[in-house]
C-alpha cells in the first residue's frame, strides 16, 4: 500500500451518471491485482474530510494507467467529475485482499450487478492475459444502463440480462448462471448485495447438481487451509467482491465489517473486498 500521485489523463460519461477516468499513476499500475481498491482524497473545496473507495477498473503496468469507473450517487463522486485533464490527486493503495484464480481453472465466470462491473472488470484483463476464457455476464435494469460491449475485451463473451428486458435475457442476471456452471471452473462476482446471495446460494448447491461432472476433479483435497487464506479462497468456486460504507479503508475504525459463518467481524478494507463466497452469513443480510 503506497499514498500514490494521479495525473487524470481522461474522463468520460459512459453511461447517464457513470464516469471511466483515466490516471497516470505507475505506482498503482504496477503490482495492482483484480479486486482491490483504492481510497481517494477529493480535493480541499470539496469540503469532503473521508476519502473514498473505487475498485481498480484497469491497470496497466506497461503505460502506468489505471482507471476507475464510477457512479455519481454524492457530493465526494460529483466532486470527481469536474476534474480536467491535468488535475492531480492522490491515491491510498492498492488496498484489499484480491481474486484468487486457481492456477488449473481454465474457464472464468464473471458476474457482475450494475456498477459491480468496475470491481471484476480488471480480472478479465487478467485472466485473458493468463490465457483463460471469460464470461461476463451482466445485469442492469435497463437497455440505458448496460456497460458498453466495446469497453470489453474482444476476447470476452459478454452476455446481458435486463430487469425490463430491453435488451438481453428478460429478467435477473443471476438466472442465466445455471446454463454456464457446468463450463465454469470458477466464478467471480459484483454487484448489490441481493445479488450475491442468490449466487452464494446457487453456488452452494452446485456441487449437488453437477453429479458426475466434478468427478475426476481435485481441488486441493486432503488438506485444510485456514478459511479465508489465499490459498481457501482459491479453492472456492465462487468469490464475491463487498462494498460496504467504508471510513479509514485500514483496519482501523471497524466501520465496514461482515459476518462469517463462523461468527466472526471481517473487515472489508482488510480481510476483503473479496471473499469466498461461503465465507460470509448471508442470512445476517449484508
Ligand atoms: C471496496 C469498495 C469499492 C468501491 N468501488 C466502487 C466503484 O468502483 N465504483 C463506484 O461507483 N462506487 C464504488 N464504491 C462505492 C463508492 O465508494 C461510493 O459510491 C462513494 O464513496 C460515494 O461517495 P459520495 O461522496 O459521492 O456519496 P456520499 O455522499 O458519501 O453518499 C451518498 C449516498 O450513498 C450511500 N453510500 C455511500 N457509499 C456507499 C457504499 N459503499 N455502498 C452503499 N451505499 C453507499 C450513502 O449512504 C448515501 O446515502 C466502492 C465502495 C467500496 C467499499
Ligand atoms: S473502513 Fe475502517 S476498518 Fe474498514
Amino acid at each position: 500500500m503506497r499514498l500514490a500521485a494521479a495525473e487524470l489523463l481522461e474522463t468520460r460519461e459512459i453511461l447517464p451518471g457513470q464516469w471511466i477516468q483515466a490516471y497516470h499513476a505507475p505506482e498503482l499500475a504496477t503490482g495492482s491485482r483484480a479486486g482491490q481498491f483504492v481510497h481517494v482524497r477529493t480535493g480541499d473545496y470539496s469540503g469532503l474530510v473521508l476519502r473514498r473507495p473505487f475498485s481498480l477498473n484497469t491497470a496497466d503496468p506497461a503505460t502506468g494507467v489505471v482507471s476507475i469507473h464510477f457512479r455519481v450517487i454524492g457530493r465526494g463522486t460529483e466532486w470527481f467529475t469536474r476534474l480536467r485533464p491535468g488535475d492531480a490527486i492522490d491515491m491510498l493503495g492498492p488496498l484489499g485482499r484480491p481474486f484468487e484464480v486457481d492456477p488449473r481453472s481454465r474457464h472464468l465466470l464473471l458476474v457482475a450487478g450494475g456498477l459491480g462491473m468496475a470491481g471484476v472488470r480488471m480480472l478479465a484483463d487478467e485472466a485473458i492475459r493468463g490465457g483463460r476464457q471469460v464470461t461476463l455476464l451482466f445485469g442492469a435494469a435497463s437497455a440505458r444502463e448496460v456497460y458498453p460491449s466495446n469497453l470489453l475485451p474482444d476476447e470476452v463473451e459478454y452476455v446481458v440480462a435486463t430487469d425490463d428486458g430491453s435488451l438481453g435475457h428478460h429478467g435477473f442476471v443471476t438466472e442465466l448462471v445455471p446454463a454456464y456452471e457446468a463450463w465454469a471452473d470458477q466464478a467471480f462476482a459484483c454487484g448489490p448485495s441481493p445479488m450475491l446471495a442468490a449466487l452464494a446460494g446457487l453456488a452452494a448447491g452446485r456441487g449437488r447438481r453437477m453429479g458426475v461432472a466434478t468427478l475426476g476433479r481435485k481441488r486441493g483435497a486432503g488438506r485444510a487451509d485456514p478459511t479465508g487464506s489465499p490459498a481457501a479462497r482459491r479453492k472456492a468456486f465462487l468469490q464475491v467482491s463487498m462494498e460496504q460504507n467504508m471510513g479509514c479503508a485500514v483496519g482501523a475504525c471497524l466501520g465496514c465489517v461482515v459476518m462469517t459463518t463462523e461468527g466472526t467481524p471481517q473487515r472489508v478494507c482488510r480481510e476483503g473486498p473479496v471473499f469466498a463466497a461461503e465465507e460470509i452469513a448471508w442470512e445476517a443480510g449484508w
